[in-house]
C-alpha cells in the first residue's frame, strides 16, 4: 500500500508538472481526487479497512500526499492564470501617455457667422430679432408692401409661385408687415432669413440667398435716425475707415428710397473688379417707410414714421471676405468652407 501511494505520488507530480493547460489540470484533479473514481480518493476510502497497525501510518502518508498534490495543482493553476494575464497585457497594451486622435469637428457656415455678427451689432443698438415664414402669402410679400399687381417682381420670372397660390418669399420685407400687424410702435427689429428667386444663376445671383431686413418705427423717427443707425452699423461691421454715401433708389414700400453705398472693402476705394472700378459698392437699400404700408397695418402715418432697410447677407459676406462668387456659399465645397 505504501509503495502504491508513492508511485501515485510520483506519476501525479510528473503529470502535473507537464500539464499544458487549465483543462488538463482539471482532468488531473478528477483523475486523482474525483469523488467516485479518483485514484487517491479510492485509497483514502479504503483506509478504514486496514489493520490497526497499518491504518495510522498509511493514513498519515495518504493525507500528506493528498495535500502535496493539491498544492501542486493549485500552484500550477496560478501559473497558467498569470501567464494568461501576461498575454492579455501584452496584446492589449496601450500607451496612455500618447496624445489621442483629434475627432474632426465642423464650424458654422460663413453666412451664419456673418449673420450672427450683424445680429450682435443691431442688438447692441436696441433691435430685436424677428422671424417670418419662408413660404409666404402674396399679400405679405407684395400687396401689403405697396407693390402693385403690375410690378415686375410679381412676374413668373422672379417668383416661385406655389400651386396653392402662396409663394416662396422673394425678400425679407414681409416680416416688417407681420411684426407691425402684431405690435404697436415704437419698435426696432431686424429679420434675417432665407429668400428665393427664380433667377438665372451666376456669380452674383443665386436662387436661394439670405437677407437681413430692418425696421424702426416710432414718433418722429427720421432720415437722420436711418443714417445714424446704418452708418454706425457699417463702421462697426466693415471698419471705422469705411466711407458711406446715400443715393436715391426706388422701392415701392419706402418714400423716399435710397441705396447706401460703402467704399469697396476689397480695394479700399481705389477701384477693382469687385466694385467694377468705381471704388463704391451698393450694400444697403433703405428708405422711409411708405405711408401706404403704415396704413395697411393700421398705423397712423401722421403720428408715427420710420425707416426700413434690407441688405443681402451674401453680398455683405462677400464684401467682408473678398469673395467674388456667391455660388461658393451654397456649393458645399469643403475646400472653400474650411477657410472660415
Ligand atoms: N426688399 C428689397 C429687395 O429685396 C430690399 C429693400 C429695399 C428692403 C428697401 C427694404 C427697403 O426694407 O427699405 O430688393
Amino acid at each position: 500500500m505504501e509503495k502504491e501511494l508513492k508511485t501515485i505520488r510520483e506519476i501525479a507530480l510528473k503529470e502535473i508538472s507537464q500539464a499544458k493547460s487549465l483543462d488538463e489540470l482539471n482532468n488531473l484533479y478528477l483523475k486523482y481526487f474525483g469523488r467516485r473514481k479518483g485514484k487517491l480518493t479510492i485509497i483514502l476510502r479504503g483506509i478504514k479497512d486496514l489493520s490497526e497497525k497499518e491504518r495510522p501510518k498509511i493514513g498519515k502518508l495518504a493525507n500528506e500526499i493528498k495535500q502535496e498534490l493539491e498544492q501542486e495543482l493549485e500552484k500550477k493553476k496560478r501559473e497558467f492564470q498569470e501567464a494568461k494575464i501576461d498575454i492579455i497585457a501584452k496584446k492589449e497594451w496601450i500607451d496612455v501617455t500618447q496624445p489621442g486622435v483629434k475627432p474632426p469637428h465642423g464650424h458654422l457656415h460663413p453666412i451664419t457667422q456673418v449673420r450672427r455678427e450683424v445680429e450682435k451689432v443691431f442688438s447692441s443698438m436696441g433691435f430685436e430679432i424677428a422671424e417670418g415664414p419662408e413660404v409666404e402669402k402674396e399679400y405679405y410679400n407684395f400687396d401689403a408692401l405697396n407693390i402693385p399687381k403690375e410690378h415686375s417682381a410679381r412676374e413668373l420670372m422672379d417668383t416661385f409661385w406655389l400651386k396653392d397660390g402662396n409663394l416662396l418669399r422673394t425678400h425679407t420685407s414681409p416680416v416688417q408687415v407681420r411684426v407691425m400687424e402684431k405690435r404697436k410702435p415704437p419698435l426696432r427689429i431686424i429679420a434675417p432669413g432665407r429668400c428665393f428667386r427664380y433667377e438665372a444663376i451666376d456669380a452674383s445671383h443665386e436662387a436661394t440667398f439670405n437677407q437681413v431686413e430692418g425696421l424702426m418705427i416710432g414718433e418722429g423717427v427720421s432720415l437722420a435716425n436711418l443714417k445714424a443707425v446704418l452708418i454706425s452699423f457699417v463702421k462697426r461691421f466693415f471698419g471705422e475707415e469705411t466711407k458711406t454715401r446715400l443715393r436715391p433708389g426706388y422701392f415701392p414700400f419706402v418714400e423716399p428710397g435710397f441705396e447706401l453705398d460703402i467704399t469697396c472693402t476689397v480695394c479700399g476705394g481705389k477701384g477693382c473688379s469687385v466694385c467694377k472700378g468705381t471704388g463704391w459698392v451698393e450694400i444697403i437699400p433703405c428708405g422711409m417707410v411708405h405711408p401706404n404700408v403704415l396704413k395697411n397695418v393700421k398705423y397712423d402715418p401722421k403720428k408715427v414714421s420710420g425707416f426700413a432697410f434690407g441688405m443681402g447677407l451674401d453680398r455683405v459676406a462677400m464684401m467682408r471676405y473678398g469673395i467674388d462668387d456667391i455660388r461658393l456659399f451654397y456649393g458645399g465645397d469643403l475646400r472653400f468652407l474650411n477657410q472660415f
